[in-house]
C-alpha cells in the first residue's frame, strides 16, 4: 500500500478525477477527507466509499470562498489528525472568450481555479509542517502549459498554478514538503461539456470534442483513474525527491 497511514484530503472530490482519487488512495490505505461544495454528491461519495469497507470524512465548502477554504482545510486536519497530502484539484472552466467579459464569471474562475489553490497552500502548510513534510499536489490542465484560444481565462488562471507549483517547490522544500502539479488532457468527467459545449449548442460539443481529440496523438480522452494514479505517485514516497513538477496526462498533447 502506497499511503499507509498517511493522512490525506482532497478538495473537488465528490466528482470525475477527485473522486477516483479519494477511492485510489483509501484503497492504498489513506485516511481521507474529501471536500465539496455538492452535499448531495459528497453523500453519495461517503456511502459508496462504506460499501468498499472504507470511511472518508466528506466537509461540505464552498471553495471560491477564501473564508470557507480556509476554514474546510483546518476542519479535515482536526477530523484527520494533521495532514500528509493535499490534493487541491478544485477549478472550473468560466468564461470562454475576453469579448464582452462576464467580470462575475471571471472573478469566480479565478477565485476556484487560482486563489482558492493559492490559499490551501498557505493553511496547509502549517499542518505539514508539524508532520515534518508532505506532499502537496495541484491540479492545473494542458492549458496551463501551453494557451487555449477557447479558454483563455481559464488558461491563464492554469498557468498561474503551474507558477504557484514551481514556486511552492522552491519554498517549501527546506519543511520537507514536494509541490507538484497534474496537468490533465480533456477528460472524461461530468467537466468535459464545461469545455466542449461551451456554444450552448449541444451539436456542436460533439464536434468540438472530435476536433480536440484529433489534436491529442493518443486519440482518447483522458480517464479520471489516470489522473487519480498520477497524483497517487506524487503523494506517494515514491517520488520522494520530485518537487516543482508539472506533468501532462495528456495522451501526448503537449508533447507537439
Ligand atoms: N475535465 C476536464 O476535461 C479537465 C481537464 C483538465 C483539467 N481539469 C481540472 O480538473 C479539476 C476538476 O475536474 P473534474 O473533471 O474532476 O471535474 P468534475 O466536474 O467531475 O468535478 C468537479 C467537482 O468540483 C466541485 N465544485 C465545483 N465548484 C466548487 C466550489 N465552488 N467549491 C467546492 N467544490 C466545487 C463539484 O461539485 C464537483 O464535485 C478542475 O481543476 C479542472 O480545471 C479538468
Amino acid at each position: 500500500m502506497r499511503l499507509a497511514n498517511k493522512l490525506v484530503v482532497v478538495t473537488a472530490a465528490a466528482s470525475g478525477m477527485g473522486r477516483a482519487g479519494v477511492e485510489l488512495f483509501l484503497k492504498e490505505g489513506a485516511r481521507v477527507a474529501a471536500i465539496d461544495i455538492n452535499a448531495d454528491a459528497l453523500a453519495g461519495l461517503k456511502a459508496d466509499m462504506q460499501a468498499l469497507g472504507h470511511e472518508v470524512a466528506t466537509i461540505q465548502a464552498d471553495l471560491s470562498r477564501p473564508e470557507a477554504m480556509r476554514g474546510s482545510i483546518n476542519e479535515a486536519a482536526d477530523r484527520l489528525g494533521g495532514v500528509d497530502v493535499l490534493w487541491a484539484h478544485a477549478g472550473i472552466p468560466g468564461p470562454g472568450g475576453v469579448e464582452n467579459l462576464d467580470l462575475a464569471a471571471y472573478d469566480q474562475a479565478i477565485a476556484l481555479n487560482i486563489t482558492s489553490a493559492t490559499l490551501a497552500a498557505g493553511e496547509v502548510i502549517g499542518h505539514m509542517r508539524k508532520r515534518g513534510g508532505g506532499s502537496l499536489v495541484f491540479t492545473s490542465s494542458v492549458s496551463g502549459l501551453v494557451g487555449s484560444m477557447f479558454s483563455p481565462v481559464y488558461s491563464a488562471a492554469k498557468f498561474a498554478v503551474v507558477g504557484l507549483t514551481k514556486s511552492l517547490a522552491q519554498r517549501f522544500a527546506a519543511d520537507g514538503v514536494r509541490v507538484n502539479v497534474v496537468c490533465p488532457g480533456l477528460a472524461d468527467t461530468p467537466m468535459k461539456l464545461g469545455f466542449t459545449g461551451r456554444s450552448g449548442i449541444a451539436a456542436e460539443a460533439a464536434a468540438n470534442q472530435e476536433r480536440m481529440l484529433a489534436a491529442v496523438p493518443m486519440g482518447r480522452l483522458c480517464k479520471a483513474e489516470e489522473v487519480a494514479h498520477a497524483v497517487l505517485w506524487l503523494a506517494s514516497d515514491d517520488a520522494s525527491f520530485v518537487t516543482g513538477v508539472a506533468l501532462p496526462v495528456d495522451g501526448g498533447f503537449t508533447a507537439r
